[in-house]
């Protein structure tokens, strides 16, 4: 095998030094003119063209970079990811449409075709005034004549897919608010993972994804961070946690995770002055997934539609299919109990409530890797606040879960209390269905309440769950 090889390799070569075919030398079987491989159409991958009406393209580009990577890399495609923030979100996304057909141009049959020098001349009357507004001048690769050609020349509309968008949302959306493009649906582990990767290569100045460990079936447990220095802790800057879908049967929170890591990155990039200050001010760390080998389950189950009959009032099933892991441990009943170890101390008063160390005997139970890799995770960032998204009941629920009197459950507030009940507060009331004091809505339990409650209160969980952890831990 490997000598075929070799000779294939050197008659190649020979192929290639000869400098020229005299008409002899085609009979003689020398000068076979050599067959390039022929240009292949290849998927769009750049994130900021994924929205164009076309899915192929062709390397080298129109500004004749060789490879994917050559184009991500370039100052044209640096400049597509700034420009809306430069023009203040004005010209969008018709400019970065037109930036995607140079450098990422619609590829049928192996063959490049170039975007119409009309549209772009229409782009460029329109967003002149933004451009003398910041005192810029047009690009040089969005030059009308140098990489755009006529009709007769066979050219295509690069704003064409925009045009479709627009007139279907057109109708409910006001055009003056820029917002973020967002298609609603489920994701599956495979396209949660691209998403979260490339959001973050879109937005790579401010964000990273990073794994903190394998699932049991060996899914990445998958980190997106967005801060202005990512992958470094800087002092005092606030590390923040999310998570999502502890539970893999509750995939609303891996849903609305999802979402937020792509509204960070693109409100960022449109200059949101809000989410821009809160990336460059904090540290912001998003699992949606805590448990992908449960969802997995989850939505195998629900495709084999034996959940038809699902009863929106019941209680969760603690056997509902996908809500543990692979190993059928239920994550949030799998971490250290601190919070009983907090309440033995206090009898003793021994009061301290932080920086609890974990019991050697939670080591000889049963941990699942997804508990583990949060733990460790918790040990190496000192994040000072989490959230964790569950699905089931409308509310805000604040530690302590585990109830301070062992066969009731009560309100048992944690030595930060005023902290939590505000925060919960907080969160609460910037939602109209949450604090709406309506008991009989969608989800009204804790109507009554302003759609808060202390854990403990609603009903204590004797140990394992992460928030209690969390908060002794930390
Ligand atoms: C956030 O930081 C970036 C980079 O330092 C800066 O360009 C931007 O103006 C900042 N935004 C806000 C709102 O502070
Ligand atoms: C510990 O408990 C005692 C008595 O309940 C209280 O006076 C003290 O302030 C507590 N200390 C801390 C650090 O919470
Ligand atoms: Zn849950």
């Amino acid at each position: 095998m490997i000598k075929i090889v070799f000779l294939l390799n050197a008659v190649t070569l020979v192929r290639c030094v000869l400098p020229r075919c005299e008409p002899g030398n085609y009979f003689q079987g020398w000068c076979k003119v050599a067959v390039e491989p022929k240009p292949k159409c290849t998927d769009v991958v750049l994130g900021y063209c994924d929205d164009m009406s076309y899915s192929k393209t062709l390397f080298p580009n129109l500004l004749e970079h060789k490879t994917r990577e050559e184009a991500e890399l370039s100052t044209e495609y640096l400049l597509l990811s700034v420009i809306h923030s430069l023009l203040n979100g004005e010209c969008n996304p018709d400019i970065r449409m037109l930036g995607c057909s140079v450098l990422a141009p619609r590829c049928d049959n192996g063959k490049i075709i170039k975007p119409c020098r009309s549209s772009c001349e229409l782009v460029q009357k329109s967003c002149a005034h933004a451009f003398e507004g910041i005192d810029m001048a047009w690009p040089y690769f969005l030059d009308c004549d140098r990489f755009f050609v006529s009709e007769e020349e066979g050219c295509y509309d690069p704003l064409e897919g925009l045009r479709e968008m627009q007139e279907m949302v057109m109708p409910s959306v006001s055009p003056e608010e820029p917002s973020t493009a967002i298609k609603f649906a489920y994701h599956s582990n495979t396209q949660m993972f691209n998403i979260l990767k490339k959001t973050a290569a879109q937005c790579l100045h401010i964000s990273r994804t990073y794994s903190i460990g394998r699932s049991v079936e060996g899914e990445d447990l998958l980190v997106i961070e967005f801060s202005s220095n990512p992958g470094a802790h800087e002092l005092l800057e606030p590390e923040v946690r999310y998570i999502g879908n502890m539970h893999g049967n509750e995939v609303m929170g891996r849903e609305l995770l999802i979402y937020l890591a792509q509204y960070l990155c693109s409100e960022y990039l449109l200059g949101n002055i809000r989410i821009q200050t809160l990336v460059n001010t904090t540290r912001i760390h998003i699992l949606p997934s805590m448990n992908p080998d449960g969802y997995e389950l989850a939505s195998a189950d629900m495709q084999s539609g034996s959940d038809t009959d699902y009863d929106e009032v019941a209680q969760p099933r603690a056997n509902s299919i996908g809500r543990a892991n692979a190993q059928n441990i239920d994550l949030n009943r799998n971490f250290p109990d601190l919070t009983s170890i907090f309440y033995n101390r206090r009898r003793f008063k021994r009061n301290r409530s932080d920086h609890i160390p974990i019991p050697t005997s939670y080591w000889f139970g049963k941990v699942a890797p997804e508990s583990y890799a949060v733990m460790k995770w918790m040990r190496s960032i000192p994040f000072v606040i989490s959230a964790n998204l569950h699905g089931g009941d409308l509310v805000v629920s604040y530690p302590y879960d585990l109830s301070k009197h062992p066969l009731e459950n009560m309100f048992s507030p944690t030595p930060d209390e005023q902290v939590f009940s505000k925060l919960a507060r907080t969160y609460a009331d910037a939602r109209a269905t949450m604090s709406n004091d309506d008991m009989s809505r969608c989800g009204g339990t804790f109507g009554d309440k302003g759609g808060i409650v202390n854990g403990a209160k609603w009903y204590s969980i004797a140990g394992g769950e992460l928030r209690g952890h969390n908060c002794q831990f930390n």
